[in-house]
C-alpha cells in the first residue's frame, strides 16, 4: 500500500458487488475516502464494512444511476460531505438475457440502454460540473469487450458499451485542457456475482466453457485485475493518458473476439 489517494475522494457506482466492490476496496487500500453508490443497500453497506475493517474510510449512498435526478443528488451529497470529488469509476450496469435484435421489447431495450449507457452520461454530467470547479479530476467508465465488437444475442448491451466508449472519447477531448482525464475499460469475462448469475441462468448455452475457450489466457479474469487497472488510470501515474479504451481481457480483443456459433 502506497497511500496514493490519501486525502482524495473516489466515487464507485455499482460498488456493492463484483468489479465495483473490488475497485472500491483497492481505492480504500490506497487511503482514498471512498463513496459507494449502488441500489443494493446490503451490498453497498457490506463494501463499506470491508473497507473500514481494512482501516479505510467509506460511505454508502443508495442510488439508482439510471435516474438522472438521483445521480445529481448523489454528487451533491458527495460534495456536501467531502467538499470535492477527485476520481469516479462509473461502473454500475447490468447484463442481459440473450435476444435477437428484432425480438427485444421496447421496455427491455430502454432498460438496458438507460442502465448501461445513459447512466454513465448522467454520472459524467454531474461529476464534470464539480471537477471543472476544482480544475482537476479523473473519470473511468465501464464498457466491455462487447463495446469493441458485435456480440450476437446482445445488441442492446453491445450498443450501450459501444456508446460508453464514444461518449468517453468525445468528453475526454472536450475537457482535455480543463485538467480532467477520462478513460474507459473493456473487460473480458471476469468472475463476479453478476457474471456468475448470467452464466448459471442459461446452462444450456455453456457460456462458462465458451468464454474460457475464446480467451487466449484460457481463464476468467479476477475482479482485482480490473480494479488495479482502474486505480492506476485514476492515479497520477497515468497523468498523460486520456481518451483511451483499455481491454482487460486476457488477450481476447487481440484476436478479434472470435466467437463460436
Ligand atoms: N463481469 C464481467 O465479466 C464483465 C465484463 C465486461 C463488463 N462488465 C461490466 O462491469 C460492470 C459491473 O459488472 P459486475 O460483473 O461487477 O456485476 P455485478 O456483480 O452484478 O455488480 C454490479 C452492481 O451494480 C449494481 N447496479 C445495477 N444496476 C444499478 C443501477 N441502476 N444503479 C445502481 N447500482 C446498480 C448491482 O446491484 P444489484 O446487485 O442489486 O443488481 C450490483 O451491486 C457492469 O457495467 C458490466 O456490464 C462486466
Amino acid at each position: 500500500m502506497n497511500k496514493i489517494f490519501q486525502d482524495k475522494v473516489s466515487l464507485v457506482t455499482g460498488g456493492g458487488s463484483g468489479l465495483g466492490r473490488a475497485t472500491a476496496l483497492a481505492f480504500g487500500r490506497e487511503r482514498a475516502k471512498v463513496v459507494i453508490a449502488d441500489f443494493s443497500n446490503e451490498g453497498g453497506e457490506k463494501t463499506v464494512k470491508m473497507i473500514k475493517e481494512a482501516g479505510g474510510e467509506a460511505i454508502f449512498i443508495k442510488t439508482d444511476v439510471s435516474h438522472c435526478e438521483e445521480v445529481n443528488e448523489l454528487i451533491l451529497k458527495v460534495i456536501e460531505r467531502y467538499g470535492r470529488l477527485d476520481c469516479a469509476f462509473n461502473n454500475a450496469g447490468i447484463g442481459q438475457h440473450p435476444s435477437l435484435t428484432a425480438e427485444y421489447t421496447k421496455e427491455t431495450w430502454d432498460h438496458i440502454i438507460s442502465t448501461d449507457m445513459s447512466s454513465v452520461w448522467f454520472c459524467m454530467k454531474h461529476e464534470i460540473a464539480h471537477m471543472l470547479k476544482q480544475g482537476a479530476g479523473a473519470i473511468v467508465n465501464m464498457a466491455s469487450g462487447a463495446g469493441l465488437f458485435g456480440v450476437p444475442g446482445m445488441s442492446a448491451f453491445s450498443a450501450s458499451k459501444h456508446g460508453v466508449i464514444g461518449l468517453t472519447k468525445t468528453a475526454a477531448l472536450e475537457y482535455a485542457r480543463a485538467g480532467i482525464r477520462m478513460n474507459v475499460i473493456c473487460p473480458g469475462p471476469i468472475s463476479t456475482e453478476g457474471n456468475k448469475a448470467q452464466v448459471s441462468a442459461h446452462p444450456e448455452l455453456e457460456l462458462e466453457a465458451k468464454y474460457v475457450a475464446i480467451v487466449p489466457m484460457k481463464r476468467f479474469g479476477r475482479p482485482e485485475e480490473v480494479a488495479e487497472t482502474v486505480v492506476w488510470l485514476c492515479s497520477d501515474a497515468a497523468s498523460y493518458i486520456t481518451g483511451i479504451a483499455i481491454p482487460v481481457d486476457g488477450g481476447m480483443s487481440a484476436q478479434g473476439f472470435t466467437q463460436e456459433d
